[in-house]
């Protein structure tokens, strides 16, 4: 499966995601190293799409564009969480952006009980509740494993992108 299959698929189930000005702000803060939260966004859906496929070949199947949204608003916290400020506002930020992340999605998109679940569920254990539908548990394991490989810098990034702001 290649790049392009996976960005096409991407596209085909959440356009207007890619398109919206507010989501595209995520290129403007980090997540890890260089690696902007969009950019780490857009993994976390290429990831849970492959993962989701190997699935599928067992008998195992997804709601693929719960799965696709719910991956790219997984971390739609909207603000930079090593600024100074935000750290200060924003304490315990790996408890609380998930929940930031939904009332922002639920925002600017509306989200699915799926997508919801998703969205809310990616931090577990941390947020102890365990999710309950088998999308979240992909997205929750991409998601760390994409943590990883950007922490040891085997996914690199290309620094954030200056944009204007505003939805
Ligand atoms: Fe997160
Ligand atoms: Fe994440």
């Amino acid at each position: 499966m290649n790049q392009k299959y996976l960005e096409k698929e991407i596209e085909k189930y959440a356009r207007d995601i890619l398109q919206a000005r507010n989501f595209n702000r995520t290129k403007t803060f980090i997540q890890h190293g260089n690696m902007t939260v969009h950019m780490h966004c857009m993994n976390v859906a290429k990831y849970s799409l492959l993962f989701s496929k190997k699935l599928d070949r067992l008998g195992i199947h997804c709601k693929k564009r719960a799965l696709i949204r719910g991956a790219l608003l997984h971390d739609y916290f909207l603000y930079d969480w090593h600024d100074p400020d935000h750290v200060k506002l924003y304490n315990l930020h790996g408890f609380k952006h998930p929940f930031v992340a939904l009332r922002n999605a639920k925002r600017d998109f509306g989200v699915t009980s799926r997508e919801e679940e998703i969205i809310q569920k990616h931090m577990w254990p941390l947020t102890v509740i365990p999710p309950t539908c088998r999308e979240a548990w992909i997205v929750s394991f991409a998601d760390k494993w994409c943590s990883i490989l950007e922490t040891l810098h085997f996914h690199k990034g290309t620094g954030v992108v200056r944009i204007e702001t505003g939805k």
